[in-house]
């Protein structure tokens, strides 16, 4: 973890799990608001990976919409089966959840984004903050949401990054 802290930047990804692409759009955001010089962010669609995208441990932000029977959506079913089949040890990646959902599925809120939570916990990642539970029906707009929320995030990362240091 000191790697993470010592290096010229905090380096981030965004793993997008969407079916419509508005948890891509919150991505698109976020890159925006928190590409500085103290931070590289990459975005990375979920389509196509599996598990080893965690392989080297660092910092993830999980940005994942609901759907089905409160499923991950189609592009981020690979990587979540890769997760559950292969239970690779995680203890070196930490991570933070921004997790779209509607409040009018009221058994399955968020489910999506709840799903990973827990298999990364599972698996020994650490998640830092709370997660983000975005609801469609509120009337906020996700991308506004999370440009408001991103900030705090990163800066907890920070701190907790500099303690396991
Ligand atoms: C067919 C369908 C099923 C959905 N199922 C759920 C659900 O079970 N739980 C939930 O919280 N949201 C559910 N949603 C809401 C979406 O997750 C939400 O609108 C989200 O913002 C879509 O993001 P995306 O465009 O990135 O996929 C569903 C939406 C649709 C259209």
């Amino acid at each position: 973890m000191q790697q993470l802290l010592q290096m010229q930047a905090l380096q981030l990804t965004i793993l997008v799990g969407t079916m419509t692409g508005t948890a891509q759009l919150v991505a698109q955001e976020l890159e925006l608001t928190l590409e500085d010089a103290d931070t590289v962010v990459k975005v990375l669609p979920m389509d196509g990976l599996d598990a080893s995208v965690f392989s080297g441990g660092g910092l993830f932000l999980v940005c994942s919409s609901t759907y089905g029977q409160g499923d991950v959506p189609d592009n981020a079913k690979a990587l979540y089966q890769s997760l559950q089949g292969a239970r690779p040890d995680l203890s070196r990646a930490r991570y933070g959840v921004f997790a779209l959902g509607d409040r009018t599925y009221t058994e399955t809120f968020c489910n999506g984004g709840r799903r990973f939570d827990a298999i990364l916990s599972e698996l020994g990642a650490k998640r830092i903050g709370d997660v983000l539970l975005h609801d469609a029906s509120a009337g906020t707009m996700p991308e506004e949401v999370a440009v408001g929320w991103a900030l705090g995030w990163l800066a907890l990362c920070r701190e907790k990054l500099r303690e396991a240091a």
